[in-house]
C-alpha cells in the first residue's frame, strides 16, 4: 500500500508521529515512522521537564538529535510544547520557585527566560509549535492555575506565552493543544476550550490554530452520527474565529471494546473513521500526527488511570506490536 505521508501529499496533508527516548534507538520503528510520516514531533523530549530539569541545566541533546534526524529525513518538526498549564507536568523547581518581593516581575522574568532560550536554541529547525498545553480543566471548563497564572493571571499568562513565543520564532505556526473530545462527557471541555480561544482572539493574541489531540475511543457514548454533529459544531465555531486545525495526537483507546481482536480492530477503525471523516472534512485541518504508531510504543499501555478491566494489552495504533498494518491503517488511509 501507499504510505501514508504519500496519500497525505496528495490531499495536501502532513503525517506525522511522535516519537519516544526508548523507541528512538529502535531502527525497525524508525524506518516503518520513516516510511509512513513526513512530521516528527518529540513525545517527552521538548517539554521543560526534559528540557531543563534543574534550573539553569539545560538538555537539549536528545531533542536535537530527533530533529536532526527528521531533518535528515525530509520530515518536518512540531515542538511539543512550550508551556505545559498543568502544574504537574511543570519541573518541580518551577512549582517550588521563589518569587521574591516583586513575584509579577519574576513570574514573567521565568516565563521569557523559558520560552526565548527554547526558541532561541532550535530556531528555524521547528516548524510548529504547541505554545501552550491543556490550559482548560476539563470538568468545569474554567482555566487551570499555576505559579504563573497566580501570579500574571490565566489569560494573561498565555497571552504572553505566544507574544514571547512570536517575537522568537517568528516564522513557526503558534498553536493552543488540547484534548477536548466529541463526546457528551467532554461538553465542558470543548465550551471552556472555545471561550479561551475567544478571548485570545478579543485580544489580538497570535495564535493560529487549535491542535486536536485526538485521544478519541471509549468514553461513555462511542462515536457515531450524534457525536459527528457536535464535533462539526465543535469545529465550525473554531474555523469561524480564523484559526486553523491541527491533528496532533491521534490514537483510539480501546479499553471499552471486547476483547476479541478481530472485533475489536474493526471497532477502533469505525472510531477512526467517524472521527477523521468529520475532522478531515474541514480544509483548514492540514496535519495529521499519531501519538505512536505501533501498539506496544504507545503510552496507553502504561496508563494507569484507565486501563482495561480484562487485563489485556491496548491496540490503540495502525500498526501492531510487529509493524503489521491493522484496520485501523486502512480508515485513516
Ligand atoms: O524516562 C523515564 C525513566 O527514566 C523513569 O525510570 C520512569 C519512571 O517513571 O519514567 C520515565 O519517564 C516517563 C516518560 O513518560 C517516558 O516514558 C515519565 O515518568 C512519564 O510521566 C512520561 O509520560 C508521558 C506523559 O505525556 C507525561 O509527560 C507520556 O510518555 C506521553 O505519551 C504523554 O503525552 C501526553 C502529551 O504530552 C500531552 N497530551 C496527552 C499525552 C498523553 O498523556
Amino acid at each position: 500500500p501507499e504510505p501514508l505521508k504519500v496519500l497525505g501529499k496528495r490531499k495536501g496533508l502532513h503525517v506525522g508521529n511522535a516519537i519516544g527516548g526508548r523507541y528512538f534507538r529502535d531502527s525497525g520503528y524508525k524506518a516503518l515512522m520513516a516510511r509512513e510520516c513526513d512530521m516528527l514531533v518529540a513525545e517527552n523530549e521538548g517539554k521543560w521537564k526534559a528540557l531543563e530539569p534543574r534550573p539553569g541545566e539545560y538538555h537539549f541533546e536528545p531533542a536535537d538529535e530527533m530533529y536532526a534526524w527528521a531533518k535528515s529525513q525530509g520530515m518536518l518538526v512540531r515542538g511539543h510544547n512550550l508551556i505545559w498549564q498543568d502544574a504537574k507536568w511543570l519541573p518541580k523547581w518551577v512549582n517550588e520557585y521563589d518569587f521574591g518581593a516583586q513575584p509579577v516581575q519574576a513570574a514573567e522574568a521565568l516565563l521569557r527566560k523559558h520560552i526565548v532560550t527554547v526558541c532561541d536554541h532550535f530556531g528555524g529547525a521547528i516548524h510548529s509549535y504547541d505554545v501552550v498545553n491543556e490550559a482548560v480543566d476539563p470538568k468545569t471548563g474554567a482555566l487551570r492555575t499555576n505559579v504563573f497564572t497566580e501570579r500574571l493571571g490565566a489569560v494573561e499568562q498565555i497571552d504572553l506565552a505566544f507574544r514571547v513565543a512570536r517575537e522568537h520564532a517568528p516564522k513557526a505556526q503558534l498553536v493552543y493543544n488540547d484534548y477536548m473530545r466529541p463526546d457528551d462527557g467532554s461538553k465542558k471541555h470543548r465550551e471552556g476550550v472555545l471561550k479561551l480561544l475567544h478571548d485570545l482572539k478579543s485580544r489580538g493574541t497570535p495564535v493560529q490554530a487549535l491542535g486536536l489531540q485526538s485521544h478519541i475511543g471509549s468514553w461513555d457514548d462511542l462515536g457515531g452520527a450524534k457525536q459527528q454533529q457536535v464535533w462539526r459544531k465543535f469545529l465550525d465555531e473554531v474555523t469561524g474565529m480564523g484559526l486553523d486545525l491541527l491533528v496532533t495526537e491521534f490514537d483510539v483507546n480501546d479499553r471499552k471494546l471486547p476483547g476479541d481482536v478481530a472485533v475489536r480492530d474493526a471497532g477502533v477503525a469505525v472510531l477512526a473513521k467517524d472521527y477523521l471523516d468529520v475532522t478531515f472534512s474541514y480544509p483548514q485541518c492540514r496535519d495529521f500526527l499519531m501519538w505512536g504508531m505501533a501498539d506496544n510504543v504507545s503510552w496507553l499501555q502504561g496508563w494507569k488511570e484507565a486501563p482495561r478491566t480484562d487485563g489485556l494489552a491496548m491496540r490503540p495504533t495502525p500498526f501492531d506490536e510487529q509493524m503489521r498494518a491493522k484496520p485501523l491503517r486502512d480508515a485513516i488511509a
